[in-house]
């Protein structure tokens, strides 16, 4: 039985170039979806799934990110003296544990299999889970649990590595990881987990193996960590993450696909990211119904 996953690597350090000029003074991780921002929602996941430290993986311009899961101590305070106790309570809440949490600097942009290398020492041979903060997974319903939650409760089946997968339109695959399912890709999955033969990051419409793109979402074993030391760059001339995970897979470590339930919204792009505050804003408990008489009225 494979051991259990206790740290997620959360790299951070991208420059947000699809949504500039937002990003030129803030993290991309740091826009706001409604009223938090979108790694508030990613560091949530990985906490509902069990996780107990995160490994952020930052780069120069970032600062805002750790001083955000800092305790905000004048404000905490103000807050309580004006009796706004319940927004300070939720920032207390929403705040991870002191000494469950570490900084690490990818010092340049040699691509995501990198940034998850940076993170070797403190992963420290141990299984550990990946999430991409670009994306967005939004479960289906307020009680139903968060994609690293599903795969985690899948992990405890299978061990192994699984990587979370959704079906995009043929258009789209080649901005992504795709796998390649064992069985024909035409011929549905008997459930949430797919066998695998394979992956390619990025691969030309006309060469991918399935319409099934990598999310971002990844547990994955010790030996995907030790390829990484390795490995050579690939697509777009950065060292692919894609590329370790398919070494490991040839040299015997097993690998499952997982369709988990939920919505992904990528916030790296600006129609993603508008969609993200928009379905967010959407199912808002405070100000849900406004939005929705918002679109009902835009729509006309
Ligand atoms: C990365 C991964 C890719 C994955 C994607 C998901 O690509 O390399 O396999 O499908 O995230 O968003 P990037 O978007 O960083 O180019």
């Amino acid at each position: 039985m494979s051991a259990p996953i206790k740290t997620a690597v959360l790299p951070v350090a991208g420059f947000g170039t699809r949504v500039l000029p937002a990003t030129k003074t803030i993290p991309k991780e740091m826009l706001p979806v409604v009223d938090r921002p979108a790694l508030q929602y990613v560091v949530d996941e990985a906490l509902e799934a069990g996780i107990e430290h995160i490994v952020f993986i930052t780069g120069r311009n970032k600062n805002a990110i750790e001083d955000y899961f800092d305790e905000a101590f004048e404000l905490e305070e103000a807050l309580a003296r004006r009796n706004k106790t319940d927004i300070a309570a939720e920032l207390k809440r929403l705040r991870p544990k002191e000494g469950t949490m570490s900084f690490v600097r990818q010092q340049s942009a040699r691509g995501l299999g990198h940034a998850v290398w940076c993170a070797r020492d403190i992963v420290g041979g141990q299984p550990f889970a990946v999430l991409l903060p670009d994306v967005i997974v939004k479960p289906l319903g307020p009680s139903e649990p968060g994609c690293l939650k599903q795969m985690m409760d899948a992990y405890v089946q299978t061990g192994g590595n699984i990587i979370a997968v959704d079906e995009v339109p043929e258009r789209d695959v080649s901005k992504y990881g795709v796998i390649a399912p064992a069985r024909n890709p035409g011929s549905p999955p008997d459930g949430p987990l797919i066998a695998m033969s394979g992956m390619v990051e990025k691969p030309a419409m006309e060469d991918a193996p399935s319409r099934y793109k990598i999310t971002g979402r990844y547990i994955l074993q010790p030996e995907v960590m030790d390829l990484l030391a390795t490995q050579e760059t690939g697509a777009g001339g950065e060292i692919q993450l894609t590329d370790a995970m398919a070494r490991a897979m040839d040299a015997g470590s097993p690998f499952h696909a997982f369709a988990y339930r939920g919505d992904d919204y990528d916030c790296g792009s600006k129609l993603g990211y508008f969609e993200a505050v928009l379905a967010h804003a959407l199912d808002h408990p405070e100000i849900g119904d406004g939005a929705r008489a918002l679109v009902d009225r835009v729509r006309g």
